[in-house]
């Protein structure tokens, strides 16, 4: 690309339009130039991938490269910039330090496991929503603070092994990182308000180690020699915060998602084993964590008939590739039965082929835990709250900013209680 042409790349990231529409770029990029370049914040151009075939080469391309100290990687921010000379975790790290990493902590999060979880995480959603029908709704109810942001919480710190009289504490901290609406120094000294927090925990399970994966990392992999107690600070600070924001926003844009489509949340009440299939529609439809599948290249590769040199950044949007109309039918639709098999009344679409969770060998590792929190949650909250409902217009939903991940930062609702409401739990 000559370098005149190169400038008048188009800012990246794109805005989107309106609530949690996606940018229109990507509709019209993957119909006309499906690999093109972008400019970033600090003037550098960096290819941009559109189409779902090419996002899942460039995922699983080994020529491409995860780690942010290449010269060349796409970077989103000066904080991330500055952020990338940390020490790395392996969502940062190539093959093959990235597997011996990730199966540290891999048994804990696999579908097998996450079974295990649920009736701890369907206490958990039953608990917070008792006590919410307990305080009742005389005005109207956050139900980011109140629910959405205590269910990945209160999971994973039990996964972690935090202890019980902390989670509030944390959960504060968690919120004032990641909410979008704290200055940027209140947000890097909740970072590292957690990231001491961690390193604490990590010392007193080195001492005293407890049925919890701190305690497994600390034995199996500090005492022998494999990590050093800071890298088992890092990972368990990468499992508590990588989800936390992202899983808020999926139980909010769900929320706001079924308001909008009153049918599809009429047979969600009915049958609420339709979950199921209602959360891989969502995590297709509203991709929440889409800045995160960057990497540039080490050797020289090709895309789409595009030469990638080394040292060119790739971002691979898994935002435009869930919406990808040559894989999906009618992909600006949500459709609650897409992945539902054809027998059931449903399009028989491929689940697995929705990008929310990436793609390839740093496909997320939470998204088993993901998406029984999530299944649970859509499950519930409509068998408990069959009157829920936003306590303000559609039109004052209050998302993230447009060239942001899409999320919903507060959701004011409110319910009545029928009669005939039954206490959960
Ligand atoms: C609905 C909620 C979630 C969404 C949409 C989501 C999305 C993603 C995506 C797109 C990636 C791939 C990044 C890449 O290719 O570079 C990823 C990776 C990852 N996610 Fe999630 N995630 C969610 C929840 C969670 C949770 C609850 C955890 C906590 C256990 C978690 C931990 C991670 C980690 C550690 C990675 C890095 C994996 C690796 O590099 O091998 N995520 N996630």
């Amino acid at each position: 690309m000559a370098s005149s042409k190169m400038e008048s790349a188009p800012k990246f990231p794109f805005s989107r339009p309106k609530g949690a529409e996606p940018p229109t770029e990507f509709a019209k990029l993957r119909a006309t130039d499906p690999v093109s370049h972008v400019t970033l914040w600090d003037n550098s151009h960096p290819w941009l991938v559109t189409k779902h075939k090419d996002v899942c080469s460039v995922l699983t391309d080994k020529r491409l490269s995860k780690e942010r100290t290449r010269p060349g990687f796409p970077e989103m921010s000066a904080g991330g910039k500055a952020a990338a000379k940390n020490k790395p975790t392996f969502v940062d790290m190539d093959p093959p330090q990235h597997m011996q990493q990730r199966s540290m902590v891999e048994p804990l999060f696999t579908k097998e496991a996450v079974e295990k979880l649920r009736p701890h995480i369907q206490e958990t959603v039953d608990k917070l929503l008792n006590d919410m029908v307990k305080r009742g709704c005389e005005k109207p109810v956050d139900l980011t603070e109140n629910f959405a942001l205590p269910v990945p919480s209160y999971t994973i710190y039990g996964i972690l092994g935090v202890p019980m009289e902390d989670l509030g504490f944390l959960t504060k901290q968690a919120s004032i990182r990641s909410n979008g609406s704290s200055t940027a120094r209140e947000a890097s000294g909740a970072n590292q308000t957690l990231l001491d927090y961690m390193g604490n925990l990590v010392e007193k399970r080195m001492k005293e180690p407890k049925n919890d994966l701190i305690s497994k990392l600390c034995t199996e992999q500090v005492k022998p020699g494999h990590i050093e107690k800071s890298d088992a600070r890092q990972i368990a600070f990468l499992l508590l915060v990588a989800g936390n924001a992202t899983m808020v926003n999926m139980i909010n844009l769900g929320l706001v998602t079924l308001f909008q489509h009153p049918a599809q949340l009429k047979k969600l009440k009915a049958n609420p084993n339709l979950s199921h299939y209602f959360v891989s529609e969502l995590t297709r439809y509203h991709v929440a964590s889409a800045l995160a599948t960057r990497r540039v290249a080490k050797e020289p590769t090709e895309v789409h008939g595009k030469k990638i040199k080394p040292g060119e950044g790739v971002i691979a949007s898994n935002m435009s590739a869930s919406r990808d109309e040559d894989v999906f039918s009618d992909p600006d639709t949500f459709d609650m039965m897409r992945f539902a098999p054809k027998e059931e009344g449903g399009k028989g679409e491929d689940w697995y082929k929705a990008m929310g969770f990436g793609w390839g060998e740093h496909r997320c590792i939470g998204e088993w835990l993901s998406r029984a929190e999530l299944e649970i949650v859509f499950a519930t909250i409509f068998q408990k709250l069959p009157e829920l409902r936003l306590a303000i217009p559609m039109e004052e939903v209050k998302y993230t900013p447009p060239e942001r991940d899409v999320g919903i930062t507060e959701l004011p609702v409110v319910w009545q209680m029928r009669k005939d409401s039954v206490m959960i739990g």
